[in-house]
């Protein structure tokens, strides 16, 4: 069984009686004298609270992609940290986010992913809305047989939407409608990719059926599968084979301005290849940067890394204070590269490989939430200079809370 983020018994106390707020000025200052973040963030669950809508709730946080419901009337339901969701394909094909509850009695109205026909209809007493949220049947209500009542006004009472927008095929969502307008939050990381890949380009990206998804359920908070994507440094030890082949040498930092993405390059990319079959490659990708790869954790939850042929989103959703599933979602260029027989061996080689990256990394991350447990931690030191992006990622948490 899955314990959610909110324990009902959290009293809510005020951050500062949780953790000393003096740490998470330390984590702001420059590197050389930062601390990271205190212990608390990743182990007391007085904490989360505050994580929860500061960090999530106020920001753009991934909950999905959209090819996960591609036809028209496909559902997912989402739990997002205690908060029902449903994910739902319109009949305009545009995917929408509600609040998985109905106005009614309040009941979940949503299980699990299905299609449906022309409504989503509560199982409790069968009030149905439609795929735009509107309420749309409520039988019985003005006593049996009686579908309308006079006394009730349908149209207050529609489905919750949520603020959401689908960039790259991944669905983000801002519960509480507060942050900045999404083209605006993601223009600097479409400035930077632009070299690689433009608004036209993004078009092309085709999730591939086969070998395009699979999960991992980590036994650590999430954030440290962000701080660890980031950077580079435990290459050499972490990932012997890989750094065979793409030498911690070979990378460089990522830092976005203003704060909201860090990560890492590589210019050692090489495409995959089997005998001479290769994934098609994005056609306006800088003709003296064909070998670099770029690995970006967006904050909060979406770590992303584009390639010349093919690129991944690799979304977190926490499951506790302690245990994170991660979702991985492969995308080639074009329905060829993505869906077709010729190149399914390569998809499937390409798909080991970056699972084999990604259990590497587990043990690191787990190894890093068992030591939080230790009292004489606070937080740690950073090397300024191989761990610029893993502070970055602290200072936007520190910010946040404050
Ligand atoms: S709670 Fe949904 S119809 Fe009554
Ligand atoms: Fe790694």
């Amino acid at each position: 069984m899955i314990i959610f983020f909110v324990d009902q018994n959290l009293k809510n106390l005020p951050l500062s009686e949780i953790l000393d707020i003096e740490k998470l000025h330390n984590v702001d200052k420059p590197i050389e004298l930062a601390n990271g973040l205190p212990n608390e963030c990743y182990i007391s669950p007085d904490y989360l609270a505050h994580e929860r809508e500061k960090v999530f709730f106020n920001k753009w946080t991934v909950v999905g992609v959209a090819s996960s419901i591609p036809k028209p009337g496909d559902v997912r339901p989402h739990n997002l940290l205690g908060i029902p969701l449903i994910l739902i394909r319109d009949k305009n094909m545009k995917v929408r986010v509600f609040h998985n509850v109905c106005s009614h009695r309040g009941f979940k109205l949503l299980d699990k992913p299905c299609n449906l026909k022309n409504v989503i209809r509560c199982p409790y007493h069968s009030w149905s809305y439609n795929f735009d949220g509107k309420l749309v049947a409520t039988p019985h209500i003005g006593g049996l047989n009686n579908h309308q009542s006079s006394d009730f006004n349908k149209s207050k009472s529609n489905l919750k939407e949520v603020k959401t927008k689908v960039w790259m095929d991944i669905i983000f969502v801002n519960i509480n409608s507060n942050e900045i307008n999404f083209d605006e939050y993601i223009e600097p990381l479409e400035n930077r990719w632009s070299k690689f890949i433009n608004k036209k380009d993004q078009n092309f990206l085709v999730h591939s059926n086969d070998y395009g998804y699979f999960n991992l359920e980590v036994k650590c908070n999430w954030k440290f599968a962000i701080e660890n994507y980031c950077e580079s440094y435990h290459l050499p030890t972490i990932h012997p084979e890989l750094n065979k082949i793409s030498n911690i040498n070979d990378h460089y930092h990522i830092q976005g301005l203003p704060n909201r993405f860090a990560g890492q390059g590589s210019k050692k990319y090489e495409q995959l290849m089997k005998g001479n079959k290769k994934f098609d490659t994005f056609s306006n990708w800088d003709k003296r940067m064909l070998k670099n790869s770029e690995y970006i954790a967006l904050f909060p939850n979406v770590m992303i890394g584009l390639h010349i042929d093919h690129f991944y989103v690799f979304w977190l959703e926490p499951l506790s204070m302690n245990k994170t599933k991660e979702h991985m979602q492969m995308y080639y260029i074009g329905n060829e590269s993505a869906n077709g027989n010729e190149l399914k061996d390569l998809r499937k080689e390409n798909s080991r490989f970056w699972r084999d990256v990604m259990l590497e990394d587990i043990n690191a991350i787990e190894g890093m939430q068992e030591g939080r447990s230790s009292p004489v931690y606070n937080g740690g030191n950073f090397s300024p200079i191989m761990d610029q992006p893993t502070h970055q990622f602290h200072k936007w948490i520190a910010n946040n809370l404050i």
